[in-house]
């Protein structure tokens, strides 16, 4: 079994993936710690490592034995096909605060917000995967999201299909 753990930095993906992998007996496979092996450019602008994916691909493939929880912002773009997908979601007032509380600078905090705001790991999931599924971590404890994902994996994640999630209002209109 294969779950692979998204979203947006600060949605909670390597809090979750930790308890989820100790409760359930999860490999765990974080990509923070082997994106650098995959690395093929520096992005002046955004001042972030560029990751070639085909080759993180090569790197976690021969990792991902047994059942395994792997977890990162690039994970779903991981071309395993009969992964379970989890895309982690928080209402973009909660992800300032949180990305604001773990020191990300300014503009990656308004860079951050709005990839979640649009849908971006959703989305990108969806075009890799059919086993998507989405959790709005919103006001939740990380325990809580835990026993959600913990659900989904148990064949009960009916009400965690894409499409119920949606930050227009708040982050668009709000101003
Ligand atoms: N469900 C949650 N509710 C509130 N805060 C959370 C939750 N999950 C994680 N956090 C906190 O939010 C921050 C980001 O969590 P982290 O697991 O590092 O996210 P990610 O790996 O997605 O960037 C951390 O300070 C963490 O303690
Ligand atoms: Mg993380």
């Amino acid at each position: 079994m294969i779950l692979i753990i998204t979203g947006t930095p600060g949605t909670g993906k390597s809090t979750v993936a930790g308890l989820l992998s100790r409760r359930l007996g999860l490999k765990l496979i974080r990509l923070s710690a082997l994106a650098g092996r995959a690395a093929c450019g520096y992005d002046a602008e955004r001042g972030s490592v560029e990751v070639d994916v085909e080759r993180l691909f090569q790197i976690v493939r021969p990792l991902a034995r047994g059942d395994v929880v792997i977890e990162g912002h690039l994970a779903h773009l991981l071309p395993f096909r009969e992964a379970t997908v989890v895309v982690l979601r928080c209402s973009p007032a909660e992800l300032e605060e949180r990305l604001r509380k773990k020191g990300f600078p300014e503009r990656k905090i308004r860079e951050n917000l709005e990839a979640e705001a649009l849908d971006v790991c959703l989305i990108e999931s969806l075009q890799v995967h059919s086993d998507v599924y989405e959790v709005d971590t919103s006001g939740m404890k990380a325990e809580q999201v835990a026993e959600r994902i913990e659900r989904i994996l148990a064949g009960e994640g009916e009400a965690f299909r894409p499409g119920k999630v949606d930050w227009s209002e708040e982050f668009f209109a709000g101003g």
